[in-house]
């Protein structure tokens, strides 16, 4: 059967709910996405049928619920073609993101030069400041071309003087346009830098598979995927997971100790200290499977149908768009902003009319007031969102025009 987002909704109880006297429209999916039946079930159907600690315990229970943890992290190593010792869970993308401002340090053992974009997430660029204000090293903030994706040349310049890291985002969060991370991963490497992805906004929109783009570090959240939050997951590339040193200490992560010493747990569970996020970690991987069975292809293909209304139907007049004019570059996010109304107006505007949509500097304020504004209204979608729902939005902004 075809791709139907109608069908899909169905799997979506909250879709049927009424904001304001009006069927609710979703769309700040960026921000978080909704879940469906299958994962809310598969949560359920751990506490009432499994619910144990995992890798500790030998009994039954205990069992039973270790061998659906660990076929989990199975399931979402195939899901970016990663193998399983290569997926460490976290609690979000941001956490993976600041723990690597320790493991590298460690793994290099010197002080790092970083080069990161003007148009990350603050989770990629405060983590790393911080960092360099601490241990010392050196943080490079490069800046965007005319088509709103990251300098390809200035990165290069850099790397040819030397970087240890190369940090970038995926797919931008306010703009939804996409870095070339394979040509960056390639040139990094090439310069002899470690290449990290935050592809919080990418693994859940578009196909992403870590054996061809062969990057060293990816994070990114299983909420933003149809999965609980609380969970995501730190992508270490297999030649450095047995390099790495543990970050966070305590149960679970230990073979044996002694007063004077220890031996850590074989990979990756040796960086997964204390009691894991189970019921998250079952969560992600029923969002998982149903991503997969949806085709990760045809998601993106219908958020580019979704984004094109959304474009085609702005008035020019008094919207501005921030990023391409080509609707194909905004991977499901649009940002934009309606002539003489604040945004957080314009949001409270589209909400009398049960129309969800998130506003202000959405956590990268640099990149932001580099479209020389403030703030912005965005929209984004996922599988469930419908060209109706695109007319409504329309329709509701159209009411705006009386106020300008
Ligand atoms: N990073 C999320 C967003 O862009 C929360 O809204």
């Amino acid at each position: 059967m075809g791709f139907d987002p109608y069908v899909i909704r169905e799997d979506f109880p909250i879709l049927k709910k009424e904001i304001n006297g009006k069927s609710l429209v979703y769309f700040d999916n960026a921000a978080t996405t909704q879940k469906p039946k299958q994962v809310v079930e598969a949560i359920r159907d751990y506490y009432f049928n499994y619910n144990s600690n995992v890798l500790r315990s030998i009994n039954t229970l205990s069992s039973q619920a270790t061998e659906l943890y660990i076929e989990s992290r199975k399931k979402i190593a195939r899901f970016i073609g990663a193998g399983e010792e290569e997926i460490v869970f976290t609690k979000n993308a941001t956490e993976g993101l600041n723990s690597l401002t320790e493991i590298i340090p460690k793994l290099l053992g010197r002080k790092l030069t970083v080069l990161t974009s003007i148009m990350e997430h603050h989770s990629n660029l405060l983590p790393w400041r911080r960092m360099v204000s601490e241990k010392g090293g050196r943080l490079i903030v490069v800046g965007m071309n005319e088509d709103y994706t990251v300098n390809v040349e200035e990165i290069e310049k850099n790397l040819e003087n030397g970087c240890d890291v190369l940090t970038i985002v995926h797919v931008s969060n306010v703009l939804g346009t996409m870095n070339p991370v394979k040509e960056l991963c390639k040139l990094a490497h090439k310069h002899g830098s470690l290449f990290v992805i935050d592809a919080a906004q990418s693994i859940p929109h578009i196909p992403f598979d870590v054996s061809e783009i062969e990057p060293d570090f990816v994070a990114f959240s299983g909420h933003k995927m149809l999965g609980p939050t609380g969970i995501g997951v730190l992508y270490v590339r297999k030649k450095f997971v047995e390099k790495i040193e543990p970050w966070d200490l305590g149960g679970g992560m230990v073979k044996t100790v002694t007063l004077e010493d220890q031996v850590y747990e074989d990979v990756p569970f040796r960086f997964e200290a204390g009691t894991p996020n189970v019921e998250g970690v079952i969560g992600l991987a029923t969002a998982v499977d149903y991503l997969s069975r949806i085709g990760v292809s045809n998601i993106a293909k219908h958020e580019a149908d979704l984004v094109k209304h959304l474009m085609e139907g702005f008035d020019e007049k008094i919207i501005t768009v921030h990023g391409p004019l080509d609707s194909t570059k905004h991977m499901g996010i649009v940002s934009f902003n309606v002539k003489g109304i604040h945004p957080h107006d314009v949001a409270q505007m589209l909400d009398a009319d049960g129309i969800m949509v998130r506003s202000g500097a959405l956590c990268a304020e640099p990149l932001v007031n580099a479209l020389g504004v403030n703030a912005v209204v965005r929209v984004s979608f996922y599988l469930y969102n419908t060209l109706e729902e695109v007319d409504r939005f329309h329709e509701s902004l159209r009411k705006l025009r009386g106020f300008i």
